[in-house]
């Protein structure tokens, strides 16, 4: 069912299994000297995977702030590179499991944390934290909701991130006498006027592999509408049916009008191709927008992915404190900047998203103010049909985000639609009986 849209809550599928995430590959990561001098502070582990643009800009203005204002701790960023945790949750797992965790991490808000590390009983529950700042009144119930399990909160949210944007180059639409596509026959007709004018219609970097399971995620919203692809993750919409064929058609059409280099960029570097000018739209979360900000281009417009109007395709970005954190007082203090008014209105408007707590939306003169994305995004929130996001973690476990990941890079080969749908179909199955 979808919730209505005074409801904010994000609808989330019943925890039916522990599945801990699986994902491959190696990473970067930087060292605590990497942030400045330590001088005789103790070091505090942030993980994440924030190593690009506007991510690793706004993570760091709130260190400077926490370790400006903390004589004793010094909160450094160890990150893992890759697009949506791609390497760092392989990295994070091997450390959890072997008993040598960050002091604290990125995960995203909902089931890659819950039906991993909290229902394994790897995290120490911030019911206190809660309490002390008095977020039970400051984040939104649905929020609440999701950071909770068996009656505690898990982790600290410090924003909402928006998956279903379309980002394009003003230029090249003003030039093309170009207009959002409100429909994916209207983007297909932009597409072939692009193509013609020798510009790439549509950029996308999947060298890590969730770019592409986003473009469908949001054709699936489109298509489906809101209702039907919650449904999707709770068993009411049916992965055989037709509205996920056409759906799988849509994209296979959308393929069609990509840089074919695709496999060997990352997400920010598809972004690049809209910032020269090359390409002309991409399908990406509003972290884009912290991507622009950190690379100084404004030309650039957004508007919702063809039939997504009016629906908010959420993730939110959220850290806990490990069991066998080295500084679980010093990450207290870290986590309670992190979840404040202040720490969100430093954080949000570098990062691209909007804060997740209510009494944020103020930052100090001098500080980065909320650009005009994100103040549309801010009101969007309020009142948009909110849908979780399936590659960022809020929609179902994560060996079911794999399944689906993993059918929509073989269809991004051989384009296979029946085969495509067939392995969709058992991947439902598969994580409905596991
Ligand atoms: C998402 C994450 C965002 C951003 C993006 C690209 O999963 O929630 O904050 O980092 O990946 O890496």
């Amino acid at each position: 069912m979808v919730q209505p849209r005074s409801h904010r809550a994000l609808i989330l599928v019943p925890i039916v299994a522990l599945v801990l995430a699986a994902c491959s590959g190696g990473g970067q990561s930087q060292s605590p000297g990497a942030s400045g001098g330590t001088s005789g502070k103790q070091d505090v582990e942030i993980f994440s995977w924030w190593t690009t643009g506007g991510e690793a800009t706004g993570l760091q203005k709130l260190m400077d702030k926490f370790n400006a204002e903390n004589a004793d701790d010094h909160v450094f960023n160890q990150a893992v590179a890759g697009g949506a945790g791609s390497n760092a949750q392989a990295v994070l797992k091997t450390r959890m499991l072997g008993g040598d965790p960050p002091d604290s991490f990125q995960v995203h808000m909902g089931h890659e944390l819950i039906d991993t590390w909290v229902t394994t009983d790897y995290m120490v529950n911030l019911d206190d934290l809660y309490e002390a700042n008095g977020w039970k009144d400051q984040f939104p119930k649905g929020v609440l909701d999701i950071v909770s399990f068996d009656g505690h909160y898990w982790s600290v949210p410090v924003n909402i991130h928006r998956a279903n944007v379309l980002w394009y180059n003003k230029k090249a639409f003003e030039a093309n006498g170009l207009k959002p596509p409100t429909t994916w026959d209207e983007f297909k007709t932009a597409a072939d006027k692009l193509k013609a004018a020798d510009i790439t219609p549509l950029a996308l970097g999947d060298k890590d592999a969730f770019a592409s399971g986003q473009l469908f995620e949001t054709i699936l919203i489109g298509t489906l509408g809101a209702e039907g692809y919650s449904g999707l993750w709770t068993g009411k919409t049916d992965w055989a049916g037709a509205d996920v064929t056409q759906a799988l058609n849509t994209f296979k059409m959308a393929l069609s009008y990509v840089n074919d280099d695709h496999a060997s960029l990352t997400w920010d570097q598809a972004n690049d191709l809209i910032i020269s000018g090359k390409a002309a739209m991409t399908v990406m979360g509003d972290w884009i927008d912290g991507d622009y900000i950190a690379k100084k281009f404004s030309d650039y417009g957004w508007a919702p992915v063809p039939g997504n109007d009016g629906i908010y395709d959420a993730l939110s970005d959220t850290f806990g404190l490990p069991k066998n954190s080295k500084h679980p007082d010093a990450t207290k203090k870290f986590l309670t900047l992190l979840g404040s008014a202040a720490g969100q209105d430093i954080f949000n408007p570098l990062k691209g998203s909007i804060p997740a707590n209510t009494t944020a939306g103020n930052p100090p003169a001098g500080e980065k103010q909320y650009d005009d994305y994100l103040k549309s995004a801010q009101a969007d929130w309020k009142t948009d049909t909110i849908v979780p996001s399936l590659e960022h973690g809020a929609a179902a476990k994560p060996s079911w985000v794999s399944a689906f990941t993993q059918a929509v890079v073989e269809f991004v080969t051989n384009q296979d639609v029946e085969a495509t749908q067939a392995s969709l179909v058992q991947a439902a199955k598969d994580a409905s009986a596991s």
